[in-house]
């Protein structure tokens, strides 16, 4: 399968070197609008493929969509980042135009494709995909829930000393600060609930890093993170391309289910083959259910914006 990466940025390439490391795809095109810059990154990578012994080639190219054709699965990354103190929902003016003219070029060579959206605020340039190009919702995944469940499970990890990979954990809602609801009742150390191990401060405080964990990385590195984002990006293009039918938290249309409609917000889904497959009806308590509901407000508020932009 050929896949493209739109944005050769740091979550861009990213993305585009753990899909070549994995051999998810036989081509990964990069694709940036800064002349050279994806080229440049792209055979930086391919001078990896002898010392780390992967087939993948990697393309880079600048504004070349015809080289894109026929693709199976694009991840957009396209967009500003953010700078430290900036909300994602501030990105809103610049990125939503640019990622609605990237999704349309893309789809005028690949329109069989599986769009995965990375960009900021990436709620509503999901949903901005999801209304400008038409296509079956189950093509249109946002990336947002995947990355912050596993920085969930990183902060919980940090808190009970173990092994991330011995805990499950998810965050739904909206991939903002304020948006995202990290589901402490459901998180587990092997099935073992953790609010049988750590109080329930401990347990708030996971929770409260977790949903700032973006913007933490932001004040320490000066821009978006990268390699969490790229790496979940990846993650949701293995699971498309080997159809494994593995839940993520994905930014997905909602049509009633949660007690949504008419958004695109992060809920459990299985990703195989045909893009989102099925949402996983998880019983929400009124809590949980009013943090959904209030999240969903703030999303419906931000995608408000695109229809004043006139872009949907
Ligand atoms: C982050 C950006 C990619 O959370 O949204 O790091």
């Amino acid at each position: 399968m050929k896949v493209t990466v739109v944005g050769a940025g740091a979550v861009g390439a990213t993305c585009a070197d753990n899909i070549a490391r994995k051999e998810l795809a036989e081509e990964v095109v990069l694709l940036d609008i800064k002349e050279g810059f994806a080229e440049g990154k792209s055979i930086d990578m391919m001078q990896t493929a002898t010392l780390l012994g992967f087939d993948t080639k990697i393309t880079g190219v600048t504004g070349d969509y015809s080289k894109t054709a026929g693709s199976g699965v694009v991840v957009i990354t396209s967009g500003l980042p953010r700078k430290p103190g900036m909300t994602r929902e501030e990105l809103i003016g610049i990125n939503a135009g640019i990622v609605k003219g990237v999704a349309e070029n893309i789809l005028k060579y690949s329109p069989d494709a599986i769009f995965i959206v990375i960009s900021n605020p990436m709620d509503t340039m999901t949903y901005l995909a999801l209304k400008s190009l038409g296509l079956p919702k189950n093509r249109i995944i946002g990336m947002g829930g995947t990355l912050d469940s596993s920085r969930f499970k990183y902060y919980l990890s940090q808190a009970l000393s173990c092994n991330p990979n011995d805990l499950q954990g998810f965050v739904i809602g909206g991939h903002g600060d304020t948006t995202m609801i990290p589901l402490t009742r459901f998180a587990t150390y092997q099935g073992l609930p953790v609010s049988e191990l750590l109080d329930e401060e401990t347990l708030q405080k996971v929770a409260a890093d977790t949903m700032v964990g973006g913007a933490t990385l932001t004040g320490l590195i000066g821009t978006s993170a990268w390699y969490a984002p790229g790496a979940a990006g990846a993650a949701l293009v293995e699971a498309i391309v080997r159809d494994e039918k593995k839940l993520f938290t994905c930014c997905v249309a909602l049509e009633g289910e949660y007690g949504q409609s008419d958004i695109c917000l992060g809920v459990p889904v299985i990703i195989g083959r045909n893009g989102w497959e099925l949402i996983v009806d998880f019983p929400l308590n009124d809590t949980e259910q009013a943090a959904l509901n209030k999240s969903a407000d703030a999303v419906r508020g931000m995608n408000k914006v695109l229809a004043e932009m006139n872009l949907i």
